[in-house]
């Protein structure tokens, strides 16, 4: 039985009142996670006990340390069945890992005239940095358009694979309408071109199982602070052979072999991609985070939340100026964006934010989307496995409330 009041209680954060008495229902999820007390547990001990830099010393403390970051790829090789931890690059976070597979792996595999496909469901950080691939290489970007109900348009992106699209760019889950997109279908398509396909799994990977070989993604990132983990963290996923083939995207300490004033020979992999001192904190956190999440369930975790969006779809059916967007609840993620007609969501947001309702407003890095939506911004109230049914109503209440102030 999924207790969703029970896991909130986990999470020091949530337990704050707001604006004086305003019991906070933090509906922002999709911006970033709450961390449990677990996680803030580990990091307090991994900092009173154990840490030191990696792979650098020849001490205790430092082995310790290494000998856990180690472990903490491992965790992640399982989590999204790699084949080896060769595979998994730490990074930043989803941005950084993008723009590493842009930057790398574009240097010597797209040139004029190439075809790069992005669909219009996407984040900015999987379209700009392909635009500044196609700015430097001549490349031209070629846009998947999206249905009526927010859904990738199968028939449209087919059409647009040939034999000069090198890649595909996507996500398995849109940050702003929640629409789960058809990963695999994607991808095969793409591979019958003999295009490479960079997976951004951002808002997925928090929800959906996700088995990079079952996939046969070729890249794939993610980001801890979007899963109960620590920010400034990500990972980046990527065949072996693809990353061996790939020029490093940073330069410095830790991804070298040899430096000699002439040249330098680099380190294997996953260092190579690795330059500098990691986060290292973070890192050693994050597979509290992940076992945190797989002691829920991932299939557990999805029906909750797919619960509360339905009831959220229920509660502004009733609301006559309240216009959701995306698809229907069966067919999303814990995300629902809208508008209410007559308040701006700034607006919106600002009087929500008053009642202790925290949501997002603005374009939530996807102006390419709000353009084809045919609206400048929009209002969005993403859910997890600490918000409850209670928080819904919260939020439909906040919303009459703020309706009656400004109409
Ligand atoms: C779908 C999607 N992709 C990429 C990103 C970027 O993630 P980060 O800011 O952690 O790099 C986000 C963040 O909101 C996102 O929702």
């Amino acid at each position: 039985m999924f207790d969703a009041q029970k896991i909130k209680s986990d999470f020091p954060v949530l337990q704050q009142v707001v604006h004086g008495d305003k019991p906070l229902v933090y509906l922002d999820t999709a911006a970033s996670s709450q961390k449990p007390q677990v996680v803030i547990d580990a990091l307090n001990r991994i900092d009173s006990a154990v840490y030191a830099n990696v792979h650098r010393g020849a001490h205790w403390l430092s082995d310790k340390s290494t000998a856990l970051y180690e472990a903490a790829r491992d965790c992640v090789t399982t989590f999204i069945g790699a084949q080896s931890s060769h595979e998994i690059v730490f990074t930043q976070g989803t941005t950084a890992g993008i723009n590493l597979v842009a930057r790398s792996w574009s240097e010597n595999n797209i040139s004029a005239g190439d075809e790069i496909i992005l669909t219009q469901l996407e984040h900015h950080s999987n379209i700009v940095p392909w635009q500044q691939v196609a700015q430097r290489s001549g490349a031209v970007i070629r846009w998947a358009n999206i249905t009526d109900d927010g859904q990738i348009d199968i028939e449209h992106y087919t059409s647009l694979l040939n034999e000069k699209t090198k890649v595909v760019a996507f996500t398995m889950c849109s940050n702003v309408l929640g629409s789960i997109t058809p990963t695999a279908e994607i991808i095969t398509a793409a591979h019958a071109v003999d295009a490479v396909v960079m997976v951004d799994a951002a808002q997925a990977v928090s929800h959906q199982n996700i088995d990079v070989q079952q996939l046969d993604a070729d890249f794939l990132a993610f980001s801890a602070h979007k899963m109960l983990g620590p920010s400034g963290i990500g990972i980046l996923y990527g065949k072996q052979s693809l990353l061996e083939s790939m020029p490093p995207f940073l330069g410095g300490g830790s991804m070298i072999d040899v430096v000699t004033q002439d040249d330098f020979k680099l380190a294997a992999l996953p260092a190579k991609f690795e330059a500098g001192t990691p986060p290292i904190s973070p890192v050693l956190a994050f597979p509290t985070a992940i076992d945190y999440i797989q002691n829920l369930g991932l299939d557990s975790i999805s029906q909750h939340i797919g619960s509360l969006v339905k009831l959220t779809h229920q509660l502004f059916s009733e609301i006559p100026q309240a216009k959701i967007y995306g698809p229907s609840p069966d067919q999303k993620s814990g995300i629902v964006s809208f508008t209410i007609d007559g308040v701006h969501p700034h607006d919106l947001t600002h009087a929500l934010d008053n009642q202790g309702v925290a949501i997002r407003a603005g374009h939530h890095c996807a102006m390419p989307l709000h353009q084809r939506l045919g609206i400048p911004a929009s209002a969005r109230a993403s859910f997890y496995i600490y918000n409850t049914a209670e928080d819904v109503r919260a939020l439909a209440t906040a919303v009459k409330k703020a309706i009656s102030l400004f109409c």
